[in-house]
């Protein structure tokens, strides 16, 4: 999976790769941004965990999703202004968690 831009900016997910996308792919933590306020943070609840992001959630400033890769399944999640930003899903190993800022661009945990 991948997340890419495209020239018109459409943020795109890759499900499957049939032509080169490298050239598109927007780099996760490359922004000069706070780590801590975008990277998706863990909080293990039993099987499951949360996740979240430690972000304000204005109208000019908010994630606008979260999305949780198990490889071979995905899961997101989309949030407006004045939401909370976290869900809570199924723990497995070797997980990712991507978060996706409107000024920041994209985040990823890996491995957890
Ligand atoms: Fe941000």
């Amino acid at each position: 999976m991948k997340v890419i831009k495209c020239k018109s900016g459409n943020i795109m997910i890759v499900l499957k790769e049939v032509e080169d996308v490298s050239d598109k792919v927007i780099k996760a933590n490359d922004v000069d941004a706070s780590f801590e306020k975008h990277v998706p943070q863990f909080e293990m609840m039993d099987k499951n965990v949360k996740v979240f992001v430690n972000h304000v959630m204005e109208e000019d400033h908010y994630i606008e999703w979260l999305l949780v890769d198990y490889g071979n399944e995905q899961i997101i999640k989309h949030f407006a202004p004045g939401d909370v930003p976290s869900m809570i899903v199924e723990y497995r190993s070797g997980m990712k968690a991507y978060s996706y800022c409107n000024k920041h661009s994209l985040w990823v945990s890996e491995d957890l």
